[in-house]
C-alpha cells in the first residue's frame, strides 16, 4: 500500500467486530504515530488507551450518561462559528451517507454512543498549559495512527464523541489533572456486514480550497 492509496482508502469506520486487538499490533500503531511531526519536537501528546473491562466500564458508564441525557462537554470547546462554505459540506454529509449506506446509517447515533463497539479506544490528551499549536501536533499524531491502523489490517475512527464525558474517562483512566483530554480514536476489525462502514465521505475539488500563485 502505497502513502497515496493509504490516504485515498481510509475512511471513518463506525460498526467494529468484538474481537481483540494483538497487543503487538497496537505497539507497532502507537510506535508509527509517535513519528509525526510536532513543534520543536515536543511530542505533546499524552496517549491512554482503553480496553477489556476498563473500556467495558467506560461503556456502561456512557450509557448511562446518555439515557440520562447528561450533556456532553467534551474538554476541547466544540466550535461556535463555520463558514458558508464549511456549513455546505456538513449539509452533505448526512444525506451521502444515506446514498451510501442506506437504513444503515440511522445508526449514525446510536453507534457514536456505543463507542462504535470498538475494541480499543486511544485518548489523546494534552498538558493544560500547551496551547493550539500542541493540537495541530495531535491532529498530526491522529492521522498517523489511523494511516498505520490501516496498513496493520484495523479500522478506526477519530471522534469527539468518544470524549463527551470527561469525568468517566478521568475516574476510569486515572488521568491526571493537568492533562486536557482533546479527542478519542476507535481503534478494531472493521464489521463488513454493517452497511454503515460502506460510507464514502467526498472531498471537494481542489479549486475550492487550494489557490495557486505563481
Ligand atoms: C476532530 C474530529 C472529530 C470527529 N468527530 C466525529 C464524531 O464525533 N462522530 C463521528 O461519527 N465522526 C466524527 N468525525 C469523523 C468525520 O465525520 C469524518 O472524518 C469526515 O466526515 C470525513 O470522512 P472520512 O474520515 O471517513 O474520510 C470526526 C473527525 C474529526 C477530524
Amino acid at each position: 500500500m502505497t502513502i497515496s492509496e493509504a490516504l485515498n482508502n481510509r475512511r471513518c469506520m463506525r460498526a467494529f467486530k468484538q474481537d481483540p486487538i494483538p497487543r503487538e499490533v497496537l505497539i507497532k500503531v502507537l510506535k508509527d504515530a509517535a513519528q509525526s511531526p510536532s513543534w520543536a519536537n515536543s511530542q505533546p501528546w499524552e496517549v491512554f488507551v482503553a480496553e477489556g473491562e476498563t473500556l467495558q466500564r467506560i461503556k456502561a458508564a456512557y450509557a448511562d450518561c446518555y439515557a440520562k441525557a447528561v450533556k456532553a462537554e467534551p474538554e476541547l470547546s466544540r466550535p461556535v462559528e463555520w463558514t458558508d462554505a464549511a456549513k455546505k459540506r456538513q449539509k452533505g454529509l448526512y444525506p451521502d451517507m444515506v446514498r451510501d449506506c442506506g437504513d444503515a446509517a440511522q445508526q449514525f447515533g446510536v453507534l457514536n454512543q456505543r463507542m462504535f463497539d470498538a475494541p480499543a479506544v486511544v485518548f489523546l490528551c494534552k498538558d493544560k498549559i500547551l496551547n493550539h499549536w500542541s493540537v495541530f501536533d495531535l491532529g498530526a499524531y491522529s492521522q498517523s495512527l489511523m494511516l498505520s491502523a490501516l496498513e496493520n489490517g484495523l479500522g478506526s475512527i477519530v471522534a469527539v464523541t468518544l470524549v463527551n464525558y470527561p469525568e468517566v474517562l478521568r475516574k476510569e483512566l486515572n488521568v491526571p489533572d493537568n492533562l486536557q483530554l482533546i479527542v478519542g480514536i476507535a481503534l478494531g476489525y472493521t464489521d463488513e456486514n454493517n452497511a454503515i462502514n460502506n460510507f464514502n465521505s467526498a472531498r471537494s475539488p481542489l479549486e475550492e480550497n487550494v489557490t495557486f500563485c505563481q
